[in-house]
């Protein structure tokens, strides 16, 4: 029993309580803090091998486990941790972890929604919401933020990041790891947390899972890494690796990534966790001849602890007796894995997380839907309102409220939801109703998909069913305006999501236009995980609110701003394209030798024969009830390395409304050549109808800056310019040089 659970150690520092601890572990003991099972409740990877979960127990029983994942519950966690604590030689608690990405029990917005708010505020609160929630049902780590940048909308895991742009995603990155870590680790409502996937996972080859990822070093240093930077700048402590090789070299087994980026250059020192498996499956991505060698390979480029492939327990040991790995690597990985565990307190009171009576008091409970709704109404982003035909009226309306999605109350929950209760969302349905006295009628319109829903398995897209049509065809000729819900599931973003057509999945399409013939009077509410291809509804179709996938109080959300209870504010995060050939596209591109078009119908510039360089929606996009106007963007004063700049934003329209007033800085010419402009401020202002309100900006070395193709972060003297606007087609503009 390790004797220190029970009395006040009196080492002063956790590092001394760590290094004690350390001197009275054997070898296995060392290397079992390292092993991280999955429980057998839910697998978020390939399911255990058969017949291993016995041998696994064994193991947690003989102190050779040192985390669990997916473990369910306060009477699910203390059981397991009983076991570790009471049973063991040295009573070393387990760390838990879980997939909280998008809360617990009680679901926000999925990340990429949330980006779309680009309130940092609210999004740290969720966070802090999620830890609150997720540590009173046991948990104590999660596998959150998700930072990788990405600009690939075929790629399903954009739903789960901050967006294509890296001062956004940093900023979030930071947000998110100061709510789920507060100030006090120790503090039973606060929960570690993991910045993932370390690194460039985002970069994954043609948006294909799991695929390989080739960048040059201006994308790692400029796009990839600054989010990752931001979590250690916000105290993070974990860190995930990616499934992908990184120029050739699995994220797991890259000394350059962990051990000289992440350890010695940011001088990082909580611990790194594999991704599921991904130590095992270095032997796949032929670069480790077998699972011993990829055990060697992980433990000395700093994976310190191994998610579910077993290599670690089964080789690692060996290894160091054969004099192959040094057992200093070992006592890094493992003081690295204690001392987070004893910043958590878990030390002190292995079962802090264990109160069956916080569970049952916070789980669920009204506060957590009150702010859930509040990021809900945030995330929204209103694409298009011609006429105003919205905000509608709440009484004396036919409405048709038609789609699949539109009843859905799973589906609005989004992709990481394994806590979650199936069903449990407020569907658009629920709220239309309960938001207004207009008459609301639904009919589905057409299934979007058939059979069984499951995390692990394909989602089947109903293609052929056309049987609903007619009803709703019916419906919508008789009312005064037609909601339709079209998108995509909340299963068919997320891992192992990808899609190389990225328009309304199934019979959607077909169907907006069958119902556009009866009545062109539609509102089109998006729920999906990723920019989409949008094109005839862009053209067509008189308003389109992009409504992601909300979470718990997805329904309450889209009413209050189709009502108009809330003025919609979210701008986009990712770019839409107009076509899946354009993807990747992304606002702060290269310019290049040929950028604009000589004379007509010349060939010789960058460009496509079928397709406008422009995306359909750009980054920053998202319109409002009301208007806003900016003017006398003005220079307030200048160093040699810093600028300070203002601009009058007026809300030039008859409701108040929020804006995020947005900052591009182009620097003309630069060796690497950087982009035409990218986000280097934002700022979230509440404005009245006729207010006028100075936004201010400081641009200093870190904003004009770059880093340089050795790593090194530069500020070279020249031109530059600034815009400032509502999304990052900003043209008003002012010069100045450094
Ligand atoms: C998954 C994901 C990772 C997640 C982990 C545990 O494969 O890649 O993001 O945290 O396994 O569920």
């Amino acid at each position: 029993m390790f004797n220190s659970c029970s009395s006040k150690s009196k080492l002063s520092t956790v590092n001394e309580r760590v290094d004690t601890l350390l001197t009275q572990m054997t070898l296995e003991e060392k290397i079992g803090q390292m092993n991280q099972y999955s429980s057998f409740w839910d697998v978020t990877g390939p399911a255990p091998k058969e017949g291993s979960a016995a041998v696994q127990f064994e193991q947690l029983k003989n102190g050779l486990v040192g985390s669990m994942l997916n473990v369910h519950g306060v009477e699910n966690v203390y059981k397991l941790q009983k076991i570790a604590v009471e049973e063991t030689r040295l009573g070393i608690p387990l760390i838990f972890g879980f997939d909280v990405i998008h809360g617990y029990k009680t679901i926000t917005p999925i990340p990429l929604a949330e980006a779309a708010s680009w309130d940092l505020e609210a999004i740290e609160l969720s966070a802090k919401n999620a830890a609150l929630e997720a540590s009173a049902a046991g948990i104590n780590w999660t596998f959150a933020p998700m930072v990788d940048v990405s600009r690939d909308a075929r790629w399903g895991r954009v739903m789960e990041g901050g967006g294509e742009d890296p001062y956004l995603g940093s900023k979030i990155a930071f947000a998110r790891v100061k709510g789920f870590q507060g100030d006090d680790l120790s503090n039973p409502s606060t929960i570690a947390a993991c910045a993932k996937h370390f690194a460039g996972y985002g970069f994954t080859e043609s948006g294909k899972e799991y695929n390989s990822v080739d960048v040059g070093t201006q994308t790692l240093y400029n796009v990839i890494m600054p989010p990752f930077k931001a979590t250690i700048d916000a105290g993070v402590r974990t860190f995930m690796n990616s499934f992908s090789q990184l120029n050739g070299v699995p994220a797991t087994g890259s000394k350059f990534l962990q051990r000289d980026i992440l350890k010695r250059d940011w001088n990082f020192d909580g611990f790194v966790v594999s991704d599921w498996g991904s130590i095992e499956e270095m032997v796949e991505h032929g670069y480790a001849k077998d699972e011993k060698e990829a055990a060697q390979l992980a433990v000395e480029a700093g994976s310190d602890m191994d998610m579910q492939s077993l290599s670690y327990v089964e080789n690692l040991a060996d290894l160091v007796k054969s004099g192959i790995v040094d057992e200093k690597l070992i006592d890094d990985a493992a003081r690295r894995i204690l001392r987070v565990k004893f910043e958590l307190g878990l030390f002190d009171d292995p079962y802090k997380y264990c109160d069956l009576s916080r569970e049952s008091k916070i789980l669920g409970n009204q506060n957590l839907h009150n702010a859930s709704l509040d990021m809900a109404k945030k995330s929204i982003v209103l694409l298009k309102n011609q006429n105003q035909l919205l905000p509608l009226k709440k009484q004396g309306l036919n409405i048709a409220l038609i789609g699949d999605l539109a009843n859905d109350k799973t589906s609005p929950l989004g992709n990481w939801i394994l806590a979650a209760e199936k069903n449990s969302a407020v569907s658009v349905l629920e709220g239309l109703k309960s938001y207004s006295g207009n008459n609301v009628e639904f009919s589905v319109g057409t299934k979007l998909n058939t059979g069984a829903l499951e995390f692990a398995k394909e989602l089947k897209i109903n293609t052929t069913d056309k049987s609903d049509f007619a009803a709703a065809l019916k419906l919508a000729r008789t009312s005064d305006v037609v909601v339709m819900v079209l998108g995509e599931h909340g299963l068919q973003s997320g891992e192992g999501r990808s899609r190389t057509n990225i328009g309304l999945p199934g019979l959607q399409q077909e169907l907006l236009e069958a119902v556009y013939n009866i009545n062109k009077n539609i509102v089109l509410v998006l729920n999906n995980g990723r920019p989409l291809v949008l094109n005839w509804a862009n053209k067509h179709i008189p308003a389109i609110v992009e409504a992601w996938q909300l979470g718990s109080q997805s329904g309450n959300a889209i009413a209050q701003v189709l009502y108009g209870d809330y003025n919609p504010s979210g701008k986009l995060p990712m770019t839409f394209p107009r076509s899946v050939g354009q993807v990747p596209i992304y606002y702060n591109y290269k310019s290049t030798g040929r950028p604009t078009l000589p004379s007509p119908g010349e060939v010789f510039w960058t460009h496509y024969q079928d397709e406008e360089n422009t995306p359909l929606y750009p980054f920053g996009y998202g319109l409002s009830y009301t208007t806003f106007g900016y003017k006398n963007l003005k220079i307030q004063s200048q160093t040699d390395t810093s600028i300070k700049v203002s601009v009058e934003v007026t809300n030039t329209g008859n409701l108040e409304g929020k804006e995020v007033v947005q900052l591009y800085v182009k620097d003309h010419f630069a060796r690497p050549a950087q982009a035409v402009r990218n986000l280097k401020g934002f700022e979230l202002i509440n404005l009245k109808p006729g207010e006028t309100k100075t936004v201010q900006f400081l641009l200093t070395e870190k904003e004009l800056g770059f880093y340089n193709n050795n790593g090194d972060f530069t500020l070279q003297s020249g031109e530059f310019s600034a815009f400032v606007g509502g999304d990052s087609t900003a043209d008003l503009s002012t010069n100045f040089s450094l």
